[in-house]
């Protein structure tokens, strides 16, 4: 696997592929890699000529009270995950290379920013937009592929890749669990033995949504209390939000049509959990 780690380097690279007419999956992460992000590799494998990954923890979508200084970092577990998923080339930087003294302009996401992740975290899509776009710009993928796991991340980026032009198709690719049903993130190596064997409630929870969505219930509120309810059953879990809402413009409907999406965030002691499930016709909107 080519090792790509200054900008002016991942900007060649990706000039030399295009102009011999290959096409570019990327597959832009924070590291501490596991098969959720070793499943999107797969995919952009299975669909491009040439598959690039990038690691970098990215300050600006970290709040002041956040992970950032113990955000797991696990390098040469990463390499051995890419080359085995079957990626050509990495690219990491730097937070200097990034974002040089002098660096104020972000991209700032509109509607679809201000509920759920976004009400409990300021300023992090805004960080998570002005670093893909970035990513964006010296990647210049033909493809990009994201998880569901962080759907309002995916939703709000595929908004950015149309309202700025960027020319590339962004794919959201179902969450990948453990077997118990915990989606797969890097901050599940935060969880003490007592909390990991707590935390499958979160999915279970939403899925007493879908099983009440399922059963005939279209009133979001009412969908959203049985969830909260579920989660309450397990005391060591501490409510963020959860809430239903359209799976496309991520607005409270009270009643709702065809599909939408449940999300939910939650602490186990300090760690952030978040999941979400798609409700009825939403599964086929995924993009
Ligand atoms: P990170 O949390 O490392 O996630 C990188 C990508 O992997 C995201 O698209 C995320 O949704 C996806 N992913 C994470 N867990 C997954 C799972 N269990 N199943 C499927 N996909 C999963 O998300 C980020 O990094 C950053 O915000 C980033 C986009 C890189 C910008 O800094």
């Amino acid at each position: 696997m080519q090792r790509l780690d200054r900008l002016a380097d991942v900007r060649a690279a990706s000039r030399a592929w295009r102009s011999a007419g290959r096409t570019i999956g990327f597959v832009p992460t924070m590291g501490a890699l596991h098969a959720g992000h070793a499943g999107l590799v797969e995919q952009a494998r299975s669909e491009c000529d040439v598959v690039v990954a990038s690691i970098f923890v990215n300050p600006l979508q970290f709040g002041p009270n956040e992970d950032l200084a113990r955000y797991p970092r696990d390098l040469e577990g990463d390499l051995r995950t890419l080359t085995a998923a079957g990626a050509d080339a990495l690219f990491t930087t730097t937070p200097a290379e990034m974002y040089p003294s002098g660096f104020q302009t972000h991209v700032v996401p509109g509607a679809l920013a201000e509920p759920l992740c976004g009400a409990s975290r300021p300023g992090h899509f805004r960080g998570v937009a002005t670093v893909v776009a970035k990513l964006f710009h010296l990647v210049a993928p033909h493809q990009a592929y994201f998880g569901q796991k962080d759907f309002q991340q995916a939703r709000l980026l595929q908004r950015m890749v149309v309202d700025l032009d960027f020319d590339l198709v962004l794919r959201i690719l179902p969450t990948r669990r453990e077997s118990d049903g915990l989606a797969m993130s890097s901050r599940n190596r935060y969880l003490a033995p007592s909390e990991r064997t707590a935390a499958p409630a979160l999915h279970r929870a939403l899925q007493s949504v879908q099983a009440a969505f399922t059963a005939g219930e279209r009133r979001s509120e009412a969908l959203a209390a049985v969830g909260r309810a579920a989660l309450a059953t397990t005391p060591a879990f501490r409510l963020d939000y959860l809430e239903v809402r359209d799976d496309e413009t991520l607005e409270l409907v009270p009643t709702l049509g065809g599909g939408a999406v449940v999300a939910a965030a939650a602490f186990l002691g300090s760690t952030r959990l978040i999941d979400n499930l798609l409700l009825g016709s939403a599964e086929r909107r995924l993009g």
